[in-house]
C-alpha cells in the first residue's frame, strides 16, 4: 500500500490523476442527488410561469441590462428581510431562464418591488428617475415609452421556455399574442382568458399610462409589477405542507 502511494508521490501527474478522482467522487456524492430529490425546489402555492406581457417585460428587462445594477435576491439575513420583505424562494424563480438573482446592487434589490409603487411611479421613473429620486444615478430609459411592443414571436417565446421546462400548456401557448394583447386592456373583462389561464391574481390594465399604444414600458412595468408578488406571504408558512403544491 504505501510502496504504490510512494509512485503517486513521486509521480506529478498520476498524483494530480488521483486527486481528480478523489474529488469527484466527493463532488457527485454531493452534488449529483441534488438533480433528482424532489425537494430541491420545493414548489409552492401562488407561484405560475410569467403571463406573455409580463415575459415580454421581462426579456426587455434582460436586454437593457438592469441586472447590472440590480439584484432579485433577497438573502435570510436580517437587514435585507428588514428592508425588501421575507427572504426569496427557490420557488419564486423556478421558471427564471435565464434566473436574474444578480450579484450587483448599484440599485435595490427588486425581488419584491412588485406593488410597492403605482403604475405611474414607475412610468415617471424610467422616464427620468431623478424627477421622483433625486438622488438617483440611475440612467432614464426614456425610448421605452415609444417603442412599440415587438412581439410577433411571442408564441415561440413561450414556446422555447417550455423546452427547458416552464410548464406552459398548449393553450397559454396558442393564446399567447391574445392575452399579451388583452392584458393591457382593463376593458377586455372577464371574457378575454388570460386571468382564467395564468390566475385571478393577474394585473389587467393599462401599464404605461398611454392606452393607444403597446410599448415596451407596458410590458416592463407589467413585469415589475408581478416581481415577488406571485406568494402571499401573509399565508405562507416554510414549514406547512398545506402551502406546498
Ligand atoms: C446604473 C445603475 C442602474 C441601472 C442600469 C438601472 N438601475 Fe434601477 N436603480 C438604480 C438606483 C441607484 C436606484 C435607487 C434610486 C432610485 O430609486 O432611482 C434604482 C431604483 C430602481 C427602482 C426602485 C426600487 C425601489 O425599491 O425603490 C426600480 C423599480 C428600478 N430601479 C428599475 C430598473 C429597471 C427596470 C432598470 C432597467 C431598465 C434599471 N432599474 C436599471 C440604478 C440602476
Amino acid at each position: 500500500m504505501w510502496k504504490k502511494h510512494q509512485t503517486l508521490e513521486k509521480n506529478s501527474i498520476w498524483l494530480v490523476i488521483a486527486i481528480l478522482l478523489v474529488v469527484s467522487v466527493g463532488g457527485l456524492v454531493e452534488i449529483s442527488p441534488l438533480f433528482y430529490l424532489e425537494s430541491t425546489i420545493e414548489k409552492v402555492k401562488g407561484v405560475r410561469p410569467y403571463t406573455p406581457l409580463e415575459q415580454a417585460g421581462r426579456d426587455i428587462y434582460v436586454r437593457e441590462g438592469c441586472y447590472v445594477c440590480h439584484s432579485q435576491m433577497i438573502r435570510p439575513l436580517r437587514d435585507e428581510v428588514e428592508r425588501y420583505g421575507h427572504y426569496s424562494l427557490a420557488a419564486e424563480s423556478m421558471y427564471d431562464h435565464p434566473f436574474q438573482w444578480g450579484s450587483k446592487r448599484t440599485g435595490p434589490d427588486l425581488a419584491r418591488v412588485g406593488g410597492k409603487y403605482s403604475d405611474g411611479w414607475h412610468r415617471d421613473h424610467l422616464m427620468n428617475p431623478r424627477s421622483v429620486v433625486p438622488e438617483s444615478n440611475m440612467p432614464p430609459y426614456r425610448f421605452l415609452a415609444e417603442r412599440e411592443l415587438d412581439y410577433r414571436n411571442i408564441e415561440q417565446r413561450l414556446a422555447t421556455l417550455h423546452t427547458v421546462g416552464v410548464p406552459y400548456s398548449a393553450d397559454q401557448i396558442k393564446n399567447a399574442r391574445l392575452d399579451l394583447e388583452t392584458q393591457v386592456d382593463p376593458f377586455a373583462g372577464e371574457g378575454s382568458g388570460v386571468k382564467k389561464r395564468y390566475g385571478a391574481k393577474v394585473l389587467q390594465r393599462d401599464f404605461d399610462g398611454d392606452p393607444e399604444k403597446l410599448t415596451e414600458l407596458d410590458a416592463l412595468i407589467a413585469y415589475l409589477q408581478v416581481l415577488g408578488t406571485m406568494v402571499d406571504f401573509k399565508t405562507y408558512k416554510a414549514e406547512d405542507p398545506e402551502n406546498l403544491r
